[in-house]
């Protein structure tokens, strides 16, 4: 099985979404479907989410040990039973036989993980869910605010915190763009609903009924120069007869299609390249014969989906993710490309065995199965993969272009894991402390950025850039489609709790800023100035 139809809810979304309003009642139609993809997406979150708690693995070893802790149950979060229950020997149950061989959920106890997500829960009762699973020990993050008395915006400006001094040197002199942070800003969108039809269903916001707008009113501001917003028209010109690549993950689309929403306000892109699965798309501005385009790349390493075996000869469909090999996804694609974006992040949490030169280096989330001889966690294989991303980006037969590596972009749930009652429900920037997963992933892109263009050539060195969001998007936890992933997820109370999306960005939304963030790190290489 190709790692393009390992399931995700994007498969889901591609299946139901074809007829424009139709979602809700497809989905409903889907829904053991719709629960498996579930499952699937939110596993490495549940993942991440326990990281977040507990304290800071800076090793593999640590990373190791925790996941030994999670397997045995020694650890004592809520949603470690979705986890330590992980029994591979589990049978998939009828029908969820062929998504599943694909993921990590063959060990999970589909059962109990299953009620979780499709019991018949009173929107009402939220509270109720939440209190059953309260928040992990250790913690301590400020209650969310739904409603209640406007905010004293003054008072909650967020300054960004930590790790600065880290932006690529192609920045304004002297203007540090990622030190700063959100004021105010009383101008509408660049774009809504209505006038862009780039919004994917799941993180349209606005059409799916979330009634606060107050987080689509702050702006970044530098310390010590203006982050202008995305002048469409004139990236339009000044990109003329060139062309601009995405390739990651869905977060990546998430950002490919709100800078699709902002172009298109000046010109409707033809959209000229689908593939089947819907993962790579190629627009072409026909005015400006400006190409933008996006490929399916969650790991940005060549991987391979193949069995792997439980000791009681059981198999399941594991990625082998060759970490010194870029994935030829997106390498084959990108001669004669004048800009490249690159991410990866969240995928590297699920299980998976990794290889280099060949060789099998050690697996990641082992728990016996027979091909891992060494758990490894996923840290040093990333660390390597992000090296080699940034390295032999460099030298990609016919690439000659820029390439901008994106840092890694936080989640935000509260209260509770996915599936737990954790939801997402700020109505303004703040609050949420930068956890140690973020920050560990964050420092492998920081330290292996600056390793590699500590070594590069003048040259070489502009051809390398860091687009830095963490940060600012971290005190963004009011910017995620929580419940309103779902169109109306409050409309019918008879209908389970909807499913809710910290991770991904509502569009319009604070991601619309990572775009300005980027034309202005590329200022050089767009306008030449
Ligand atoms: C895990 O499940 C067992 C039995 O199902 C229960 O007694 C225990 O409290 C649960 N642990 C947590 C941390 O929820
Ligand atoms: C949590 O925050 C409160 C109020 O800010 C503080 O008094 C308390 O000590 C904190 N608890 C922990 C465990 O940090
Ligand atoms: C808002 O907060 C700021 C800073 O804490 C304070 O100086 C100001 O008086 C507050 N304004 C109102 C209306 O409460
Ligand atoms: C960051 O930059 C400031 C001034 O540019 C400098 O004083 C400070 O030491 C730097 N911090 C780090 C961690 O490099
Ligand atoms: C946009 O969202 C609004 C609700 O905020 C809705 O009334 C309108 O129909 C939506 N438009 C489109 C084209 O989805
Ligand atoms: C774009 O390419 C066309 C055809 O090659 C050429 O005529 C035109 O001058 C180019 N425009 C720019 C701005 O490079
Ligand atoms: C469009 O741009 C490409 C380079 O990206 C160039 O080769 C081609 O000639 C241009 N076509 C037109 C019609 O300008
Ligand atoms: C698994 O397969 C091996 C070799 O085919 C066999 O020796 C072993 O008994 C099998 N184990 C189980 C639990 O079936
Ligand atoms: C980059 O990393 C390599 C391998 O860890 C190391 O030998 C080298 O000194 C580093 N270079 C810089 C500039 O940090």
């Amino acid at each position: 099985m190709g790692r393009g139809q390992q399931m995700s809810i994007w498969d889901i979304e591609r299946t139901v979404v074809s007829t424009p309003g139709t979602e809700t009642r497809n989905i409903y139609s889907h829904r053991r479907l719709v629960v498996v993809a579930i499952l699937t997406t939110f596993v490495p979150f549940v993942i991440a989410s326990s990281y977040l708690y507990y304290t800071t693995p800076d090793a593999s070893t640590e990373a190791m040990l925790f996941f030994q802790r999670l397997k045995e149950g020694k650890t004592t979060s809520s949603f470690v039973n979705a986890t330590s229950q992980s029994n591979p020997q589990v049978e998939p149950k009828n029908g969820d036989s062929e998504i599943s061989k694909d993921t990590n959920q063959a060990e999970v106890d589909r059962d109990s993980a299953e009620d979780v997500i499709v019991e018949d829960v009173d929107p009402k009762d939220v509270a109720t869910l939440e209190s059953k699973n309260p928040t992990f020990p250790g913690v301590n993050v400020s209650e969310p605010h739904l409603e209640g008395p406007e905010e004293n915006i003054t008072s909650i400006l967020m300054e960004g915190h930590g790790l600065t001094n880290t932006t690529n040197s192609n920045n304004r002199v002297g203007c540090d763009l990622i030190k700063g942070s959100w004021v105010p800003d009383p101008r509408p969108p660049q774009y809504t609903n209505s006038s862009c039809r780039y919004i994917q269903g799941h993180q349209n916001c606005m059409k799916n009924g979330r009634p606060d707008t107050g987080f689509l009113h702050w702006k970044w501001q530098p310390e010590k120069c203006d982050l202008p917003r995305i002048d469409a028209q004139a990236f339009l010109n000044a990109m003329r007869n060139k062309s601009m690549t995405f390739a990651g993950d869905s977060i990546a689309r998430n950002q490919f299609q709100s800078l699709l929403c902002l172009l298109s306000q000046v010109e409707v892109p033809d959209h000229t390249y689908n593939a089947p699965d819907d993962r790579d798309n190629v627009h072409v501005f026909r005015t400006y014969n400006f190409t933008i385009a996006i490929y399916w790349s969650p790991y940005l390493v060549h991987v391979e989906d193949k069995d792997i075996t439980w000791p009681d000869n059981k198999t399941q469909s594991v990625a082998h993710i060759h970490v010194d090999k870029l994935d030829r996804a997106w390498t084959d694609r990108i001669s004669g490309v004048d800009i490249l974006q690159v991410s990866t992040g969240q995928w590297w949490f699920k299980r998976g065995l990794f290889l280099q030169g060949g060789q099998v280096l050690g697996g990641h989330i082992c728990d016996g199965w027979k091909e891992c001889e060494k758990e490894i966690g996923f840290a040093d294989p990333y660390r390597t993969a992000i090296h080699h991303l940034l390295k032999d980006s460099l030298s990609i037969p016919g690439y000659t272009g820029t390439t901008i590596l994106r840092t890694f972009a936080p989640d935000h749930f509260e209260g509770g894991a996915w599936d737990s009652g954790g939801r997402c429900k700020r109505t303004t920037p703040g609050g949420v402390p930068i956890g140690p997963l973020t920050n560990w992933m964050y420092e492998i892109q920081q330290e292996e950025f600056k390793n590699i263009t500590g070594e590069a050539s003048e040259s070489e060195k502009q051809r390398i850039r860091l687009l830095d969001i963490t940060n600012l998007a971290q005190i963004r936890a009011d910017g995620h489609p929580d419940v309103y992933m779902k169109f109306q997820p409050f409309a019918n109370e008879k209908k389970q709790l909807p499913q809710k999306d910290c991770l991904h960005w509502c569009l319009p939304g604070p991601i619309d800023t990572w775009n300005d963030l980027l034309v202005e790190s590329l200022r050089d290489a767009v306008f030449g100035s």
